[in-house]
């Protein structure tokens, strides 16, 4: 079964907001879609969309969180990217029996009622890997 849809997003931490920007929008060109704070993972995350896909740049608000502790151990680069899945339950469920290490073995409840999980950077060549699938609110009404 084929679950995986796509590339959600590829998220970047960075301690220097408009510095990152100078970058990705400016030199790259990408269009920077919004800019929103995230008081539960005390951080603010630079939304810029790229095609089907969105790189976020990620910067933590709060001395103790997890991405500023990355930052600070690791500096500024790639945290994690991020698959769309279909059936994220089953996804984790075949990932496990497969000897897979998760960090959340069952999905997690996002903004917008998405659901989430992230699997060990040591069982996937060193990157941190999150996957999501959207509320099923269109459930029922075939081909939208
Ligand atoms: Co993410």
């Amino acid at each position: 079964v084929r679950t995986i849809k796509r590339i959600d997003h590829i998220a970047i931490v960075v301690d220097d907001l408009e510095g990152a920007l100078r970058f990705w929008r400016d030199a790259l060109g990408l269009e920077l879609d919004r800019v929103q704070d995230v008081p539960g993972q005390s951080s603010q995350v630079a939304f810029l969309p790229a095609g089907d896909s969105e790189i976020e740049l990620v910067r933590p608000t709060a001395e103790d969180s997890g991405v500023a502790l990355y930052l600070q151990k690791r500096g500024p680069g790639m945290h994690h990217l991020c698959l769309e899945v279909e059936e994220i339950e089953a996804v984790l469920a075949d990932l496990k029996a497969r000897g897979i290490r998760l960090i959340n073995e069952s999905p997690q409840s996002g903004a917008g009622g998405r659901q989430y999980a992230f699997i060990h950077p040591e069982s996937a060549c060193g990157v941190l890997v999150e996957l999501y699938q959207l509320p099923q609110m269109s459930k029922g009404i075939a081909g939208t």
